[in-house]
């Protein structure tokens, strides 16, 4: 246990800066606003905090289109309110890592204005420009973010590429002078005390340099459209596998592992800091030492019910695959997916299901990643009215729907709310006062609130409830840290044909082994454990338990039941 990093043993919890407290009462979270909620980040038990993007940006995509590495949003405050958050962290035990948006920057950062300004301006090779092609785009390449890949620019007559919006250029990393800059961004925040990065997109950085077409012979419009009638998860799968095709040229080269390397070394010259790719493939672990520290467990998500079935053949293959000291890294939701609570739930055992999925969060081998507002169970808001709309994302499904495919708008304001992120980027409920005590009454807030946080759905009621979701993420929490063999346990499934419930050990060598059992159904079951020990002494269950001690030979679990228990040493 001694022997592990901090991110192996931390949980982190994902905060999204415009909505997680507002500090000075304009609508919009900010750094005032996350001081006042440390000691409740505290009081829950996490240990680190991720940051989203906090950099001074014109907002076309939350956020994620920066103009200023080295400074923070007016609108979420100053650098010395953000160096008061993290030092109040540091104090409180948790530490902090940043967004890093290292793919592109904002079409208004001074590098892309000066790069478009004239063609032979000395940061013109900053970004990815080139010469159209029969009077159109060099090639075929689209964004996944809407339309062509390729934006033509007038005052130069040449087009600039971007994977993303078109306010997001790429920036060109095969440049010697652009890495060494954004390296020197990253050490700033380093010096700043910072715990390291997590990377945006870092599958995209480089592209084809031969520009080939892609060779899909659907458009992006006619997958869009198949994907909006796949029902089973073979039909989405299948959607997902051409999507995927739509973009290979543009994601995923080889190339980036090196620049992987570089930057690994870049945070190594700091004791102990850790990087997290935005990514699921196991290749940027490196050979487990050299690239990145964490690389998420995304393929666990896909699914809309996580049966023990789905969860066992998860593990099965992403533990078998991990390089030896690479660490895995588990999450179910972040401010691009669906809130855990609405995607995984079935509708009426919502509340059962969002205490097993954090116990299978805090249970499973890896670090865990919570996003801000599941601990009371926030749910997807999906707005009615596209000019409240402010992921642009969303804005892109509803034109798309209007005019491609003249869906009537109210039909596709709904579609459009569903396929797009403000449904889970809604403000923070922080109690039933009015605005949900995110901003003052009357204020209005950058996107409209959940309504049910006058329904219970909110901070200050579930703290006063023992049975709340929040004293539930509370106690499991702590739980967590008293119980090594959950941290740094190897993982052994048990009953593996179980379709009701997820059995499995986490063995410490010469030190306590945990057993897990999560009912998965509304059924009870008595289960006989052959194990090394025929008793186990409880750590934690979401049911009363009597006693203390239970014989695993005929271990009595209730529905939705979550059960931890140590084995008795012999
Ligand atoms: C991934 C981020 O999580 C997402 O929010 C963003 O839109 C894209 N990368 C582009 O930066």
């Amino acid at each position: 246990m001694t022997q592990l990093k901090w991110w192996q043993k931390a949980v982190f919890y994902q905060i999204y800066p415009r909505s997680f407290a507002d500090g000075n009462g304009d609508g919009i979270g900010d750094f005032p606003g996350m001081i006042e909620r440390l000691d409740y980040l505290q009081d829950l038990g996490i240990d680190a905090v991720w940051l989203s993007p906090h950099y001074a940006s014109p907002q076309v995509d939350c956020g994620y289109d920066v103009s200023d590495y080295t400074d923070v949003a007016p609108e979420y405050g100053t650098l010395a309110d953000f160096q008061r958050f993290l030092d109040g962290a540091h104090q409180r035990g948790m530490r902090v890592i940043l967004d890093w948006v290292l793919n592109h920057t904002s079409d208004q950062h001074p590098w892309f204005i000066e790069s478009r300004s004239s063609r032979d301006n000395p940061r013109r090779d900053w970004y990815v420009w080139r010469d159209g092609k029969d009077g159109g785009p060099p090639n075929n390449w689209v964004s996944p973010f809407g339309g062509p890949a390729w934006e033509f620019d007038p005052v130069t007559g040449q087009y600039y590429y971007h994977f993303f919006f078109k306010e997001q250029p790429d920036l060109n990393w095969r440049n010697p002078q652009v890495k060494q800059a954004m390296f020197d961004a990253v050490r700033l925040w380093l010096d700043r005390g910072v715990d390291g990065f997590r990377l945006d997109a870092v599958g995209t950085i480089f592209e084809d340099p031969a520009l080939t077409d892609h060779d899909v012979r659907l458009s992006q419009l006619e997958l869009y459209c198949a994907g909006q009638k796949a029902r089973s998860e073979q039909e989405k799968k299948g959607v997902r596998k051409q999507m995927k095709m739509l973009y290979k040229q543009q994601v995923e080269r080889p190339k980036v592992h090196e620049l992987m390397r570089e930057l690994r070394a870049v945070v190594d010259e700091y004791p102990d800091c850790v990087l997290v790719g935005e990514n699921e493939h196991i290749a940027y672990y490196g050979d487990g030492s050299d690239e990145l520290h964490l690389v998420f467990n995304f393929p666990l998500m896909r699914t809309d019910r996580l049966t023990p079935e789905w969860v066992r053949a998860n593990q099965e293959e992403r533990l078998a695959s991990l390089p030896a000291p690479a660490w895995p890294c588990n999450t179910l939701g972040n401010h691009d997916a669906s809130r855990a609570y609405s995607h995984f739930g079935d509708g009426q055992n919502d509340a059962a299901i969002a205490r097993l999925s954090l116990a299978l969060m805090l249970t499973l081998r890896g670090t865990p990643f919570l996003y801000n507002g599941e601990e009371i169970g926030m749910t997807d808001y999906l707005l009615q009215d596209v000019r409240q709309f402010r992921d642009n994302l969303g804005v892109w499904f509803y034109q798309l729907e209007t005019e491609s495919l003249g869906t009537p708008p109210q039909e596709a304001a709904q579609r459009a709310a569903r396929l797009g992120r403000d449904k889970t980027r809604t403000p923070m409920q922080w109690s039933d006062a009015p605005n949900a005590g995110f901003s003052p009454a009357g204020v209005q807030m950058w996107l409209p609130v959940n309504p049910n946080y006058a329904q219970g759905v909110n901070v200050a009621s579930q703290v006063a409830d023992r049975d709340s979701l929040l004293s539930f993420y509370r106690r499991l929490l702590h739980a967590r840290r008293q119980a090594p063999a959950l941290i740094v346990g190897d993982y052994m499934p048990l009953h593996e044909d179980a379709q009701d419930y997820l059995a499995f050990l986490r063995r410490l060598d010469g030190g306590k082994t945990c057993l897990v059992v999560l009912n998965m159904s509304d059924r009870a079951h008595t289960l006989r454990f052959d194990l090394q020990a025929d008793l186990a002494r409880l750590i934690f269950s979401s049911q009363a338990r009597e006693s203390e001690w239970h014989d695993v030979r005929r271990l009595r679990i209730a529905p939705f039941e979550v059960y931890i228990a140590e084995l008795k040493r012999e």
